[in-house]
This record gives C-alpha cells, sequence and structure tokens, in this order.
C-alpha cells in the first residue's frame, strides 16, 4: 500500500454528530467537547453550523460556542454554512474558516437546505464573497457525492459538473461527502481518479459515514491516491437529519488508531482523544459505535490464562 506519512483530521462530531441528537445538548458540554479536542491535538474542528435554528435546533447555540471555546494554537476552527446568512454569522462567530454544504442530487439538496442545486450554487457566491471580504478561507463540501437516498447513483458526470460549478467561482477545498454510506472503495478510487487530474491544485477533503461498514476502506482508497484531509466524528457519532437510515461518520479515535498503527502520523494524542469519547458517551447518555472505545488499542495485552503458561515451549 502505498500511504501518505501524515493525514490531517477534521473532527465533525460536535456538528455531523450532535446536530441529530433529540435532547438539547448543554452549551457547557458543547465548548468541553470542543476543547478537549483540541487539547488531544485534533489540527481541524468543525464545531457547529450556523443554519436555521428552526432545520437544527440543537445548533441554535453555534455562536455561543464558538464565543466560549478556548482558542488552541494549531487548531483551526470551521463552522458549516448553507446560505450567505450562515456566512455573515460564523464569520462575525470569528471561524478560522468556512465550510459550505450543499448536494450534488436535486432531492437531498431540497429536503436539506430547501433549494434547488442551481439555487444552492447561487447562494455560494454570495457567501465566497462575504467569506473573502473577510478573509476567512472557505471549503465547498457536496453532500451526495457518492449517491443519494432518494435517487440513488449520482453520475460522475453530474458530480464534475458541480465541482467545476464551485471552481469557477473560486473554490479551492473540495470536500466530497458519502453522506449515507453508499459508496465503496473501487467507487471512491475511480470517482477521485475521475476528478483529481481534472481539477489541479484543489485540496480534497473525504467525508464518510459508516452506515454499511465501508469507511475505513473507502478513506484507505482515498489515502492511496494522495489525499490528506479526512473528517471524522469522535466515538462515530452523526447521521443526516434528511437521510433515513443514515448512521455516523467514521469514527475518529477507530481512525487514529488505524493510521498510527500503520505508522501515518496524525499529531493527536490517541489516549487523550479515546478519553474525550468517553466523556462523549456520558454527555449523551448512550453507548456509542466506536470499536477501539471497547476493544483497547491493539498493543493490550491480556494475562496468558492458567495452564497455557505452563505448556508454552521455552522458544515460546
Ligand atoms: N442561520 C440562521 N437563520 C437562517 C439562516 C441561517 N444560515 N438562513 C436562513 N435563516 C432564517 C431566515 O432569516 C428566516 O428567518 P425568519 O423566519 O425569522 O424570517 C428563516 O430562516 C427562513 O429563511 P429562508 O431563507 O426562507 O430559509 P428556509 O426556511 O428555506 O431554510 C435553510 C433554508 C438553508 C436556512 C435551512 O434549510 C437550513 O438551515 N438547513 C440546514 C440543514 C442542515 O444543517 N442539515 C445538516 C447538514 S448536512
Ligand atoms: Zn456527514
Amino acid at each position: 500500500m502505498t500511504l501518505p506519512t501524515r493525514v490531517t483530521l477534521c473532527e465533525v462530531g460536535t456538528r455531523d454528530g450532535f446536530q441529530i441528537e433529540p435532547e438539547f445538548i448543554a452549551t457547557d458540554d458543547k465548548v468541553a467537547v470542543v476543547d478537549l479536542l483540541a487539547d488531544a491535538g485534533v489540527p481541524r474542528i468543525e464545531v457547529t453550523s450556523f443554519v436555521s435554528p428552526k432545520a437544527i435546533p440543537q445548533l441554535r447555540d453555534a455562536a455561543e460556542v464558538m464565543a466560549r471555546i478556548r482558542r488552541r494554537k494549531g487548531t483551526r476552527y470551521a463552522a458549516l454554512v448553507p446560505n450567505d446568512k450562515g456566512a455573515s454569522n460564523a464569520v462575525a462567530a470569528g471561524v478560522d474558516v468556512i465550510h459550505t454544504v450543499l448536494s450534488a442530487s436535486e432531492s437531498h439538496n431540497l429536503a436539506n437546505v430547501n433549494m434547488t442545486v442551481a439555487e444552492s450554487l447561487a447562494k455560494m457566491r454570495g457567501v465566497m464573497e462575504i467569506a473573502a471580504r473577510a478573509g476567512v478561507p472557505v471549503q465547498t463540501g457536496i453532500a451526495t457525492s457518492f449517491g443519494c437516498p432518494f435517487e440513488g447513483d449520482v453520475p460522475l458526470a453530474r458530480l464534475e459538473w458541480v465541482v467545476r460549478e464551485l471552481v469557477d467561482m473560486g473554490a479551492r477545498a473540495v470536500g466530497l461527502a458519502d453522506t449515507t454510506g453508499m459508496a465503496n472503495p473501487r467507487q471512491v478510487t475511480r470517482t477521485l481518479e475521475h476528478l483529481m487530474p481534472r481539477f489541479p491544485g484543489i485540496e480534497w477533503t473525504l467525508h464518510t459515514h459508516d452506515t454499511r461498514a465501508m469507511a475505513i476502506p473507502n478513506i484507505l482508497a482515498a489515502l492511496e491516491l494522495g489525499v490528506t484531509n479526512i473528517d471524522a466524528s469522535i466515538g462515530g457519532l452523526g447521521g443526516c437529519p434528511y437521510a433515513p437510515g443514515a448512521s455516523g461518520n467514521v469514527c475518529s479515535e477507530d481512525l487514529v488508531h488505524c493510521l498510527h498503527a500503520m505508522g501515518v502520523e496524525t499529531g493527536i494524542a490517541l489516549d487523550r482523544l479515546i478519553a474525550t469519547a468517553r466523556r462523549v458517551e456520558q454527555i449523551i447518555g448512550r453507548a456509542l459505535p466506536g470499536q477501539i472505545i471497547k476493544a483497547g488499542t491493539s498493543d493490550r495485552r491480556y494475562p496468558v490464562p492458567d495452564g497455557v503458561a505452563a505448556r508454552l515451549p521455552r522458544s515460546a
């Protein structure tokens, strides 16, 4: 396998994860989780989103969360926005980077942001202008890049068209999102092999959901092609309110464990990340899908069972 030496992880649990929690999570707890993630060395955090509080009531405290987090040097704090109003609010709240969202498929975009893709693209122009005026970089994300829960296949030509529109309006960083876990590793390879040479100089991010247990295989496919920006969520929190059956993102601590085991650096202290996942479990009051939190890391050792030690051959 050809892997990069280093991967930059963007933690999205406090946005993609928290947004579907039905019980309001106290602002103090949200702030505490963001600070713990930063203390663990997470280089990028999608802290929250600036969206309609009617659409996502859980994140109605976005500005307050942004105001109260401790800003660690070395961590870039982002927020997700769907339109110009969100961009203005995000800039006012002092984000380091704006993440935008629109879907490649019409039905998902209408369900998620109540706009056609063309209407969303028009809004993105406004977002870009606001961000440029404020000197804030933008990463444009494309939901349902690998399939739509309503429409099925999203043709590569369609995805390419959306990327082209975004790049033509100035996008330099593009996130491809597998919103409902429909992608498979060969499809990720095919998609990136198609897009990367057509859009040279673009910084690509892969955003996965582990809905069908293919998130890490999909990430490996992207890493082999040189993508080094990967979204993940603490404990595997996450879902999409407008995508039936969607489940959490790839689990941050599971992914970091996998990368470190292969000698790929992340700059993240895995023990601190695991401790943060435990804290998140306490906050939301249920066990999360992450595996490492249950199994321990692969260097965990158990005492040799009774009767086995005495029978071990001398050389063992
Ligand atoms: N932040 C806060 N409020 C916003 C907003 C934003 N970014 N954008 C619009 N609003 C407000 C408007 O001011 C208006 O308020 P009012 O009723 O008090 O006048 C109201 O929302 C309706 O505005 P409108 O432009 O008609 O929006 P809409 O009802 O068509 O909703 C979105 C469009 C994009 C704002 C909404 O669908 C949304 O926030 N979606 C985000 C969904 C999401 O986060 N999904 C998960 C991420 S993948
Ligand atoms: Zn997502």
